[in-house]
């Protein structure tokens, strides 16, 4: 069985409260579900305009979840001093802008060196494990590294666009693989380093496997294609299609999927 270890992001289950302005669905229920029926752990991302998450989530989340609990964040002051209160088991250092509607690329980790280097001292001297959500790129991981990380997230949205590309936008089979390969060195030198190896953003059933063969591979958040899925299907089920396909293709069986 597969060692890979999944985290559900939980942020579209408060996207639906918030709409309306009610107490539900309620995250934690839902973050309760998840760890039920396999999960190993809940990632939240909570943004500096709070569109989804709330910080009485996260507080109330720390003594929810059972297994990890991992916290997505930008650089920003409050919400370091939230993921300070909190303590979750892992941050995961993401890049935001206001008005992007889901996190858009990687984090610049040369642009933004000094302060990653620093925060990153601040919240392992507090026992947390710190994760930065980085463009496959080598350059990119070695810095990780040299700053400190525990891990490194793989922004794995690109290869998803061309994976699940519409066929009339006329992109090449080439163009998906190149990335897929971008994406193996980057785990190929995150081993080589020495560097935990996380991927994540814009997983489905569909476009997982591939991403499965990331040599050293440990974590997977995924979020938005568990959550969709979840109305149709319901969130236990939802969960455990995505655990098959992990392990599936780690037993060489390819898990039966209808995403
Ligand atoms: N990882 C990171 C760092 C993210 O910002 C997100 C989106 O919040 C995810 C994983 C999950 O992406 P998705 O919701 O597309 O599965």
């Amino acid at each position: 069985m597969s060692g890979i270890t999944l985290c559900v992001n939980i942020d579209h289950i408060a996207t639906v409260r918030q709409a309306r302005g009610v107490n539900f669905p309620d995250p934690l229920a839902g973050a309760r579900i998840c760890e039920e029926n396999g999960a190993h752990g809940i990632t939240v991302h909570l943004r500096e305009d709070r569109r989804h998450i709330q910080d009485r989530d996260v507080i109330a989340l720390r003594e929810v979840v059972r297994g990890k609990l991992n916290l997505e964040m930008a650089l920003s002051d409050d919400v370091i001093a939230v993921a300070r209160r909190v303590l979750p088991d892992q941050i995961t250092l993401v890049p935001e802008k206001r008005e992007e509607l889901t996190t858009e690329g990687g984090l610049d980790v040369k642009g933004h060196y000094e302060r990653i280097r620093e925060v990153t001292e601040m919240f392992k001297n507090d026992g947390v494990a710190v994760s930065l959500f980085i463009e496959p790129d080598e350059e990119t991981v070695r810095l990780s590294k040299k700053a400190g990380a525990d891990s490194i997230e793989i922004h794995t949205g690109r290869y998803c666009n061309l994976f699940d590309r519409d066929p009339s936008r006329g992109v090449s089979d080439e163009e998906t693989n190149r990335e897929l390969n971008r994406i193996y060195h980057a785990a190929g030198i995150a081993g080589e380093i020495g560097i935990g190896l996380n991927a994540g953003h814009g997983l489905t059933c569909g476009n997982l496997p591939p991403i499965l063969e990331a040599p050293g591979l440990e974590e997977l958040n995924i979020g938005f294609s568990i959550i969709a899925r979840s109305i149709f299907i319901g969130l236990p089920a939802a969960v455990r299609e995505v655990l098959a396909v992990v392990h599936g293709a780690a037993s060489g069986g390819g898990a039966p999927c209808s995403c």
